[in-house]
């Protein structure tokens, strides 16, 4: 597994993102609190899903994934919030941003994977994608 660097960061990235979406959940304000609220925390439970799953698909082609919260908070490209009320439409520009990023990881990860013959890994990543792009279709035609 040529890889293995770009993996951790995707695993660095979900770990913090699935922190940050929590942020999100719990500090959204306004009329479309409750909506927001709960669709956060379907994207947060699937990230964490994924999280496992890639880090699996790293111990089953004999890596070790990183697994360190000081070493994810180090690698991350996810800009962390601090602690206050956060508007829903601020929050959907800061959900919208971050999924385009995981999903351009995603297919970065994808074609690296797809290049060494690592089907479990590239059909893992275009399983991801496709989610995120779905994503992007909700959170964009909820705001136009
Ligand atoms: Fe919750």
């Amino acid at each position: 597994m040529k890889n293995t660097a770009q993996v951790n960061q995707y695993l660095a990235d979900l770990s913090v993102w699935i922190v940050k979406l929590h942020n999100l959940h719990f500090n959204v304000t306004g009329p479309q609190f409750k909506s927001i609220h709960e669709y956060l925390e379907v994207i947060y439970d699937i990230a964490f899903d994924y999280y496992d799953d890639v880090a699996e698909a790293m111990k089953m082609a004999g890596q070790f994934p990183v697994a360190n919260v000081a070493q994810y908070a180090e690698m991350t490209k996810i800009q962390e919030l601090g602690q206050e009320d956060i508007p829903q439409g601020k929050v959907i520009d800061i959900l919208l941003n971050d999924i385009k990023y995981m999903k351009d990881q995603a297919l970065a990860i994808r074609e690296s994977a797809s290049e060494e013959d690592h089907f479990a890994l590239a059909n893992m990543m275009e399983d991801h994608a496709g989610y995120y792009t779905k994503q992007i279709w909700f959170i964009e035609s909820m705001i136009k």
